[in-house]
Formats: structure tokens, C-alpha cells, sequence
């Protein structure tokens, strides 16, 4: 697989990554309050790798210290021109830049993989690995969300849905990452978005405070995290009853016609 045809089924992608921005996502919105959740409140740089359209780094900018900076970079130039117009932030650079391939300048507090591990060939896990292992800063974290072995295991067995590389990654793929970039899995959780325990939600640390990494391969959740309140379930259940989504998603339309023009495709609710 080349550099230039993931780039280039990417581009074709992103009218899905719009269509998931207008018409709202489950996956995007259990990705976000994790790693909103996750960032600490000392975090002032921030590298999203496979940033998409751009939603979740403004969204980011929005919740992370006012001081920090945020660096949103994706191998495609159609998500990332797209991420420019739609969601701007003046604390948000987006960039084009394979994370394999491209000069990226370290350190950063936090590296955030929002569903984009999976898409790296596993055969690329060791360079991805040492250019990770490069760009974290001393005490800095991993923060990843990826779908679990089982959903990989249904699509692939359904034949659709899986992306150009879409690969299985397990529990010890993970620990294996964070033996490379010389941190401890803090925190793995199975979370259930679309049916019973399809995503992983993971962080990273690298000599993380008062933990104990004989601990780290065997409890899960290893660490509670704040993301997952019964207050953000009870508000959560109350937005999807309510009619702000259908205003979201009506405000949402006009703004990508007003800056990206009216695309069909984009404004037909999702059909799968
Ligand atoms: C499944 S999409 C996830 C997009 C977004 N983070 C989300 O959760 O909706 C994977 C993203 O990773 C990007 N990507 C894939 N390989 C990449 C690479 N080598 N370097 C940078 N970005 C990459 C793709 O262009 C795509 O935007």
C-alpha cells in the first residue's frame, strides 16, 4: 500500500468524516468525551494524528488550557483544506503530513490516535512506534481510541465496512506500544458504541505519578477516568430525547454549504 493511495482514499473519505459532522456520530462522540477527559490540565501542546475534518481539534482547543497549542495533522489534503474552512481556531495549525513519513517537531504533552492506529499498517508499527517514541515529551501521554478485535473480527467477516488498511490490533499490540515509547498502558477500557464492547479507549504515560506499572497489564480499567460519569450518560441520554440534536444538525448543514458549498451526499442523513 503506497503513501499516495491511502492519501488518495482519504480524500475520497472525507464527504463521510462531513457527513459524520453534520448529522452526528456515536463513535466521534464517545471518542471525544474520552479524550477530552484525558487530556491533563498541564497539557499545552497537543498533536492529533489522522485529525480528519478538523471537528475534534477545535473542539479540543476549546476544552484545553487557554495557553496550549494544538497541531491537528492527516495524510489527506482534502480533510485537511476541509478542516481549515470548516473549523478554524486560532490555537489549532492544521497540517498535512503522513506520521510515518514527515518531519514533525517534538515534544508534545499529549499525542492523540482518534481511530487512526488501526489504519497504519502493521507492518509500519515499528517506524510508527519510534517516531512516537521521538515526539513525546518526557511525562507526556498516548491517548487512543481504536475498534476492539471482535468488531474487526465481524466486519472482515461481513466483507464491508473495514477501510483501504484497517487492521486488528489486541490488548497486547497495545502493551507493546507502550513498552516502545518506554510508557505503561495506564488506563483500557472496552467500550460499547454501536454493540457489545466494539471500541478500546487508551492512554499511555509515560512515567505517569503514583502508579504502579506491575499493575498496568492486568486490571482493566486499570485507571477510573472522569469521562465516564453517570452525569455524562444522564446528559447524554437527555440530549438524544430533547430536540437539540435536530437543531444541531440543521446548524451544522448551513454552516458546511455556507463554507464548503451544499454537497448532496454530505446533507442525506447517513444511510448506513
Ligand atoms: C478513520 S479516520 C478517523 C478520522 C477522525 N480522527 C475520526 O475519528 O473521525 C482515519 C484518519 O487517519 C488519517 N490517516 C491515515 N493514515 C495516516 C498517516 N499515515 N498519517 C496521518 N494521517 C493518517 C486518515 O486520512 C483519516 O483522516
Amino acid at each position: 500500500m503506497t503513501e499516495s493511495s491511502v492519501a488518495s482514499f482519504y480524500d475520497e473519505f472525507s464527504t463521510r468524516l462531513i457527513r459524520d459532522y453534520v448529522h452526528g456520530n456515536r463513535r466521534v462522540d464517545a471518542q471525544l468525551a474520552f479524550s477530552i477527559g484525558a487530556i491533563p490540565p498541564a497539557a499545552r501542546r497537543i498533536l492529533i494524528v489522522g485529525s480528519g475534518c478538523g471537528y475534534e481539534a477545535r473542539r479540543m482547543a476549546q476544552r484545553a488550557s487557554a495557553d496550549s497549542t494544538i497541531l491537528a495533522i492527516d495524510i489527506s489534503s482534502t480533510n485537511i483544506a476541509r478542516a481549515r474552512q470548516l473549523q478554524p481556531h486560532p490555537r489549532v495549525e492544521h497540517r498535512q503530513a503522513d506520521i510515518l513519513a514527515d518531519t514533525i517537531e517534538p515534544p508534545w504533552d499529549v499525542i492523540l490516535l482518534p481511530d487512526v492506529y488501526e489504519h497504519i499498517p502493521t507492518e509500519d508499527r515499528p517506524t510508527l512506534h519510534k517516531v512516537l517514541h521521538r515526539l513525546l515529551a518526557d511525562r507526556g501521554s498516548l491517548v487512543l481510541t481504536l475498534p476492539s478485535p471482535r468488531l474487526q473480527a465481524y466486519l472482515k467477516e461481513q466483507g464491508q465496512g473495514l477501510q483501504v488498511v484497517d487492521e486488528t490490533v489486541t490488548h497486547t499490540d497495545l502493551a507493546a506500544l507502550a513498552g516502545d515509547v518506554g510508557g505503561v498502558m495506564t488506563y483500557f477500557k472496552l467500550v460499547s458504541v454501536w454493540s457489545v464492547n466494539d471500541y478500546m479507549h487508551v492512554i499511555i504515560e509515560r512515567e505517569p505519578d503514583g502508579f504502579d506499572p506491575a499493575c498496568a497489564q492486568t486490571e482493566a480499567p486499570i485507571r477510573h477516568w472522569r469521562s465516564d460519569t453517570w452525569e455524562r450518560r444522564l446528559w447524554n441520554a437527555l440530549l438524544s430525547r430533547s430536540g437539540i440534536r435536530r437543531l444541531q444538525r440543521w446548524q451544522r448543514r448551513r454552516q458546511v454549504a455556507r463554507r464548503l458549498g451544499p454537497a448532496p451526499e454530505v446533507m442525506d442523513p447517513p444511510g448506513d
